[in-house]
């Protein structure tokens, strides 16, 4: 199975990615988190990519539709869930392009739809494990109290001016992309209110996984 994970920043699209990698087996292909990882290693990609991701725009497409592309194809184009891309209408259509040649379509993209108020307070309060990646909410997921000082940051783009940068591009150049794939009949809109389970469960039934 092949789905779409959409939705503005903060909405859960990464929280949500990783529970269909761990406990049902989809191999999680976040372009944000390849991003980052392209910055930790200073390849001349994170070098460019960062000044874009810090201030909370959108990269330009190519760099992204590289590292996607490549990621599909070490899973064999099998049971992927793609997090943070396509994020533009021309992104979309090289990701149709690029499935059709291997006749493996998306077969559902799932939009994830939470209230303003709660997208500000998820990413004003996100903390990351600078080694894991991990992410944590300082009030729905605190970090472990035990780790050393200064393992767990603030991402850059989750400063308040930075967010505002990203809500607005969302409406502007991410945004539209629902109305491409409601047009093919592959949009489902999922309430990503409430706890990570029960988000979980709304997502599970929505691609027909029974709950465990
Ligand atoms: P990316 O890393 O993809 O960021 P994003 O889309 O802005 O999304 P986030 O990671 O901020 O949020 P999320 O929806 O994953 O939410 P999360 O689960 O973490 O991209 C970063 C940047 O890279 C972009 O701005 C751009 O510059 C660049 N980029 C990436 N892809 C690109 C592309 N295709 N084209 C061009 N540029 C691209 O949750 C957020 C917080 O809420 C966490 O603290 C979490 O613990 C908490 N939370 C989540 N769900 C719940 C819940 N149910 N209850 C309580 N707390 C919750
Ligand atoms: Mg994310």
């Amino acid at each position: 199975m092949r789905v779409v994970l959409f939705g503005p920043p903060g909405v859960g699209k990464g929280s949500q990615a990783q529970f269909l990698s761990e406990r049902e087996g989809f191999t999680h292909i976040s372009t944000g988190i390849l991003l980052r990882r392209e910055m930790r290693n200073s390849s001349e990609l994170g070098k460019n990519a960062r000044v874009y991701i810090e201030a909370g725009k959108l990269v330009p497409g190519i760099f992204v539709r590289n590292l996607a592309e490549d990621a599909i194809s070490k899973c064999n184009f099998k049971k992927f869930v793609l997090d943070g891309y396509p994020r533009t209408i021309e992104q979309a259509k090289w990701l149709y392009d690029f499935l059709d040649q291997k006749e493996a379509a998306i077969d559902t993209v799932l939009s994830l739809v939470v209230p303003d108020e709660v997208i500000i307070d998820r990413l004003s309060k996100r903390r990351v494990n600078k080694v894991t990646g991990e992410n944590y909410h300082l009030d729905f997921k605190p970090p472990p109290e035990d780790l050393e000082p200064g393992v767990i940051i603030q991402r850059k783009d989750d400063k308040p001016e930075a967010i505002k940068h990203r809500l607005e591009i969302y409406q502007a150049e991410t945004s539209p992309v629902q109305n491409y794939y409601r047009k093919q009949h592959m949009l489902q809109e999922v309430d990503g209110t409430g706890t990570f389970e029960e988000v979980f469960d709304r997502i599970r039934t929505e691609i027909g996984i029974s709950p465990a």
